[in-house]
């Protein structure tokens, strides 16, 4: 890997995007290591990902303008759509990823961080969907998860106008969950990741798809969805374990859930 750093903390696993000579903008090179990154992650032995960018300026300042310049129609749709792909394995993977934002967090930065379950970013993040102003459209998912995340309102004014925001502002319009000094930031995410991490497994792997598949179909559909992956949850180790150390009132074995594996 040339672009890619993975360092497994416990059941922790952090994925830095290092190319900081160009702000650890995503080139073809990037997504690709990226894909092989999050395929080759032991789900056995990783319970959460945090996803950040190498240096103290940028967690990823988009999409390679170099490498788009000269693509064709044809090119243009086929990046879009490699992009796309990495980022929905991201959002799918089985395990929750929180997007640590150190930086900019521009186009395809804006577009990866709201691909991940959580965002937290320190407070020099600033971030965009500056597009249109290059002649393009977010290609990566902008122009979908947006409007999800914010409501179609506030992603229409930031991706027409292009105009960025700052860390305050992303997070009063709810696009990040909690603001940090930067030298706080990697640590808060980690902690988070570990305190997921130390909860039930399955049951955590179950919130995430329920969450996920339950916001693409009505209400009618998404309870079942819901009962479903609720009731998968019963006859597990994790939830014969965990009741039962509630009504042992043990709250030190609370903490001492079982591997993945034991299903
Ligand atoms: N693609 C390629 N290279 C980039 C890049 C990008 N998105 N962003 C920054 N770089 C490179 C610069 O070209 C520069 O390289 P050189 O040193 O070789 O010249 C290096 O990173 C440092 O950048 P700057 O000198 O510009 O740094 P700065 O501090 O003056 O400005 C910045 C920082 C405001 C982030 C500025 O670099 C910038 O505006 N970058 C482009 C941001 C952008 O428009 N992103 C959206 C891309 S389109 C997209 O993402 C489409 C999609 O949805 C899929």
């Amino acid at each position: 890997m040339e672009f890619i750093t993975y360092e497994q903390e416990g059941f922790v696993g952090v994925v830095t995007i290092n190319r900081p000579k160009a702000l650890n903008a995503l080139n073809s090179q990037v997504l690709d290591e990226l894909e092989a990154t999050f395929d080759a992650i032991d789900l056995d032995t990783t319970r959460a990902v945090v996803l950040t960018g190498a240096g103290e300026k940028s967690f990823v300042a988009g999409a390679d303008i170099g490498e788009m310049s000269t693509l064709t129609k044809a090119e243009g749709e086929a990046f879009g759509k490699k992009g796309n792909d990495v980022f929905r394995k991201i959002e799918t993977f089985p395990i929750p990823v929180i997007a640590a934002i150190n930086g900019f967090a521009l186009g395809g930065g804006c577009e990866i961080s709201m691909s991940c379950d959580i965002r937290i970013c320190s407070e020099n993040a600033v971030f965009g969907q500056p597009e249109v102003g290059l002649g393009i459209t977010p290609g990566f998912g902008g122009t979908q998860r947006l409007a999800r995340l914010v409501g179609a309102g506030m992603a229409k004014q930031m991706i027409y106008t292009a105009r960025n925001i700052k860390a305050d502002e992303a997070y009063r319009i709810g696009l990040v969950n909690a603001v940090y000094p930067l030298e706080e930031l990697l640590p808060a995410a980690k902690k988070m990741a570990a305190g997921i991490a130390a909860n039930a497994p399955i049951a955590v792997r179950n919130c995430k798809k329920a969450i996920n598949d339950g916001l693409q179909v009505d209400m009618d559909q998404a309870i079942v969805i819901e009962e479903k992956l609720f009731g998968d949850c019963f006859e597990t180790e994790d939830q014969k374990a965990g009741m039962g150390n509630f009504l042992e009132k043990d709250k030190e074995k609370k903490l001492k859930v079982v591997p993945f594996q034991n299903k």
